[in-house]
């Protein structure tokens, strides 16, 4: 075939394989939590993070923030990594809900989270002498800091997350799990930051900075010196997909503005909590 046509079906074939929203914040979402997290990092994890990156990335974390989701085929044993079901419950159970579909335990995004957390900290140790590979284990921490904030991502099994639940977003057919990964931030973007991912992103940082300084702290804070809380970070997931992703929209819902600026806020707000952990637990393990 003709390399016009070639292209076409390479273009096609990675739209195919991008479309679907089962595993995240789509890439802007991913984007703007690892540039925010990438300007707070102390000077060691800053050092320790730019040695990780692969050469491509060029020292920009957020070209590479949505990594896992390019590799989930490849990697088939990733998939269950990228989100936490609960039995149709608005709180979260590490025992009872941290299982892939087939039951095996230890198998969701919070463990995953505490699993690449504990292969970075082999880094001060040696890092050439490392049984892992540490920036891979980088790039899925990054990735999935940010899936656990997306609320549907601690969603209901029942009806997997939202992505069940089919919906109009305005005129167009769309489920649930999808607007929450990608239309409310896609719509955001057309309608007040000049469709620009960046203008988006520094508006919530902005706001990291003035309306919402003093919780960034709390935000920031582990109890018991523990380097990173996966489990608080689900918890106030799943609360925020009972009390905002579900509320009032059944089969067939049709979301318009009443939904997407009563939930814009909540979408920045987890986006920027995401940003601010990532940071603070890249921070916490490379001091
Ligand atoms: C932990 O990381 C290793 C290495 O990438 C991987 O094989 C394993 O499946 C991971 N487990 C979890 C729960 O993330
Ligand atoms: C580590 O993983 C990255 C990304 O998959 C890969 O490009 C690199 O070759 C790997 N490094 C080693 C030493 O295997
Ligand atoms: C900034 O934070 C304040 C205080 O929480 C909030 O009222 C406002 O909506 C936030 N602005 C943005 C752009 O998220
Ligand atoms: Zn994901």
């Amino acid at each position: 075939m003709g390399a016009c046509r070639f292209h076409i079906v390479v273009a096609i074939l990675s739209l195919v394989f991008l479309l679907p929203g089962i595993h995240g914040w789509g890439a802007d979402g991913h984007h703007t939590i690892c540039k925010i997290a990438q300007s707070r990092l102390s000077e060691a994890a800053a050092d320790a993070v730019k040695e990780l990156l692969p050469a491509f990335a060029e020292n920009d974390l957020a070209s590479v923030c949505s990594w896992a989701d390019q590799v989930r085929f490849h990697y088939h044993w990733s998939a269950p990594l990228h989100f936490i079901n609960t039995p149709g419950v608005c709180n979260f159970d590490y025992n009872r809900d941290c299982k892939d579909e087939d039951g095996v335990k230890g198998r969701c995004v919070a463990a995953a989270i505490n699993n690449y957390t504990t292969e970075l900290l082999t880094y001060k140790q040696d890092s050439s002498k490392s049984d892992y590979n540490l920036t891979e284990s980088l790039l899925f921490l990054s990735h999935f800091m940010g899936d656990i904030h997306q609320p549907l991502h601690c969603g209901y099994a029942a009806d997997r997350g939202g992505n069940d639940i089919e919906i109009h977003w305005y005129t167009r057919k769309q489920n649930l799990h999808h607007v929450w990964d990608v239309n409310i931030i896609e719509t955001a973007e057309e309608r007040f930051y000049d469709s620009n991912v960046d203008e988006f992103a520094d508006s919530i940082q902005k706001n990291i900075t003035t309306g919402w300084a003093d919780l960034v702290p709390k935000w920031e804070t582990c109890s018991s010196n523990q380097i990173t809380c996966p489990d608080v970070y689900a918890s106030e997931s799943i609360k925020a997909a009972c009390d905002w992703s579900y509320k009032g929209v059944t089969e067939g819902s049709t979301l318009e503005d009443d939904y997407f600026l009563s939930r814009l806020p909540i979408v920045k707000l987890r986006l920027a909590q995401g940003g601010v952990r990532l940071a603070a637990t890249l921070n916490r393990i490379f001091s």
